[in-house]
């Protein structure tokens, strides 16, 4: 366990709820015992025990949270380049879906890709993640659509976290796609369903996802997942209106999911149902720009009901290969116009709620110590910059990485 720390001469972005905004505590300290945080607050209250152990001047570097990418599909084999240039030819996502291309490739590459390559190629994406001061990461699977895949996946995504210092949230997306010449109902009743039962036995999954959209799963057969979801005791999550509206938000707000991600065409009450079942709307600007998608999220009737907004990668090969957090919250603040606060607010409180996380994601006493120390003086330029990574210190679990 790491001894007492004191990180001396900070300014501290806690994000906690209350304190408005980013929380900021200027000229500040922040103590770090045994892989928590013991205390925070002005210098001048710094309490007497904590004078002689020992610390770091930060000279008014920021300290935030250390971020949380609460939606990624880092586990994968093969890339989508040439999809990337039929699209730039006018080929739709949709369209290239329709016709055996995009998620259903993805999965032929990730079953003919051998477990250490696939961890080799996560690992990659994981420390770029890391490099920008991120310490929590949640992985979908969703690309074996077969049992043996589907585990195959999650059993990657677990061993990112015994092979770098990092949080793994796993995600089940059985219901990602129906594979290749299957029937989507008999592919949710013989594979999906059994495919997450057996998956849940071995430890592996924290959360249930799924897509539902007219090219992936309609509501009554996401039903029959998160039902099952249900009986195991698994929280769930939902890709939901992302290509158009077909009541994916309000059935994640029926079974008071975690998250509703996407959301690009979700209405009014849909914002309603997600504020009534306290589910965050997690944005993914990156599938947004990368599909030149032209309908944003409601980010006015989110605030107006006062859902909680996170944001995340969305890291995947066909409609978001971004490797940035930094950049998703550039993306967040200039294409769906959210303050720099909401935007840090939805890589660290509100992406920890999006994981169920209670223990993280904001600066508080007995919090876990996952900070990131940034150089940079205010929290509005972790936004601002594009491509620009300021991170001077990522801190996990009470230690420098
Ligand atoms: O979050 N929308 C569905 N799933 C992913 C895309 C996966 C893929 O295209 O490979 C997403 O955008
Ligand atoms: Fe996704």
């Amino acid at each position: 366990m790491p001894a007492p720390h004191v990180y001396k001469e900070a300014t501290l972005a806690t994000m906690q709820p209350e304190a408005g905004d980013y929380g900021l505590i200027p000229n500040a300290a922040l103590v770090t015992d045994g892989g928590k945080i013991a205390w925070l607050g002005p210098m001048a209250d710094l309490p007497k025990p904590y004078a002689s152990v020992s610390s770091t001047n930060l000279a008014g570097r920021l300290i935030t949270p250390a971020l949380i990418d609460c939606h990624t599909h880092i586990v994968h084999g093969g890339n989508r380049a040439l999809e990337f240039e039929m699209r730039l030819q006018g080929a739709s996502y949709e369209e290239i879906a329709r016709a055996g291309g995009g998620i259903v490739s993805t999965v032929t590459a990730t079953r003919n890709t051998s477990d250490a390559d696939l961890l080799k190629a996560a690992l990659t994406r994981v420390d770029a993640l890391i490099a920008e001061g991120v310490s929590t990461i949640e992985v979908k699977s969703g690309y074996g659509l077969d049992i043996e895949t589907e585990l195959k996946m999650l059993r990657t995504a677990r061993q990112i976290a015994t092979q770098r210092p990092v949080r793994v949230s796993t995600s089940f997306l059985g219901a990602h796609a129906v594979p290749k010449g299957a029937n989507a109902d008999t592919y949710i009743d013989d594979v999906c369903i059994p495919a997450l039962k057996a998956a849940h036995a071995e430890g592996l999954v924290d959360m249930v996802d799924g897509f539902c959209e007219g090219i992936a799963f309609d509501v009554a057969q996401m039903t029959r997942v998160f039902d099952a979801a249900k009986a195991l005791g698994l929280p769930i999550k939902l890709h939901a209106e992302q290509l158009s509206n077909i009541g994916g938000t309000q059935l994640a707000a029926r079974y008071n999911a975690l998250s509703a991600d996407h959301v690009e065409y979700a209405s009014e009450a849909d914002a309603a149902a997600l504020a009534k079942s306290n589910t965050v709307a997690v944005l993914l600007p990156g599938a947004f720009y990368t599909l030149h998608e032209t309908q944003k999220p409601p980010v006015a009737a989110f605030r107006a009901h006062s859902v909680p907004m996170a944001l995340a990668t969305d890291w995947n090969p066909g409609s978001s290969p971004l490797g940035s957090l930094l950049l998703s919250m550039n993306m967040g603040c200039t294409l769906f116009g959210l303050t720099p606060a909401e935007a840090l607010a939805g890589t660290t409180r509100h992406a920890a709620a999006a994981l169920g996380l209670t223990d993280s994601g904001t600066l508080a006493a007995g919090k876990r110590a996952d900070l990131a120390i940034w150089n940079v003086a205010t929290p509005a330029e972790l936004s601002y910059g594009i491509g620009i990574n300021p991170l001077h210190t990522r801190i996990f679990a009470g230690q420098a990485t």
